[in-house]
């Protein structure tokens, strides 16, 4: 029996770009396998750690979670298109420079949805940053150096010119 093949058609990090795939494919693994962009990492597999995250037409989503058929005509962000030009996005800069990152494995979940969190709201309460992360999951920071790395982030004023 043969697998069926779509044409899947979306912009991703600013670049139209197109894969045929299975339409049912992961679009985690749409992104890895097809397009190369391994940051986003595949954790749990099932919805529950976010170190798949990525941003779907403005909205944060685990990409285990979505087949491909649905990022047709939609707009993605991964933690790829966070940089620019070369230079680190200020999350990523925080991150850095509070020790948020450890191992690494939720790191670029967490910095899109610290993205995302930013995006809607510039300058969050240390109880918005918790709500705004609950959905990803650490096993190495304790969470307290994250948190730590999206405020000094958001005491930035850079965060604006790299939300697309
Ligand atoms: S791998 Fe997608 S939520 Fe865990
Ligand atoms: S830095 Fe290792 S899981 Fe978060």
């Amino acid at each position: 029996m043969s697998t069926e093949f779509s044409s899947i058609d979306f912009l991703i990090n600013g670049e139209k770009r197109s894969v045929r795939v299975p339409p049912m494919k992961r679009l985690l693994d749409v992104l890895r396998e097809d397009l190369h962009l391994t940051g986003a990492k595949e954790g749990c597999g099932e919805g529950e750690c976010g170190s798949c995250s990525v941003r779907l037409n403005g909205e944060l989503v685990n990409s285990c979670l979505v087949p491909a058929l649905q990022a047709q005509g939609a707009r993605i962000q991964t933690v790829e298109g966070l940089a620019l030009d070369g230079e680190l996005h200020p999350l990523q800069q925080a991150f850095l420079h509070c020790g948020g990152a450890q191992c690494g494995i939720c790191t670029p979940g967490m910095l899109m949805a610290a993205t995302h969190l930013l995006a809607n709201n510039p300058h969050p309460s240390m109880a918005e940053i918790r709500e705004g992360l609950a959905g990803n999951l650490c096993r190495c920071t304790g969470f307290t150096r994250i948190f730590e790395s999206v405020i000094s982030a958001a005491a930035q004023s850079g965060e604006e010119r790299h939300a697309r």
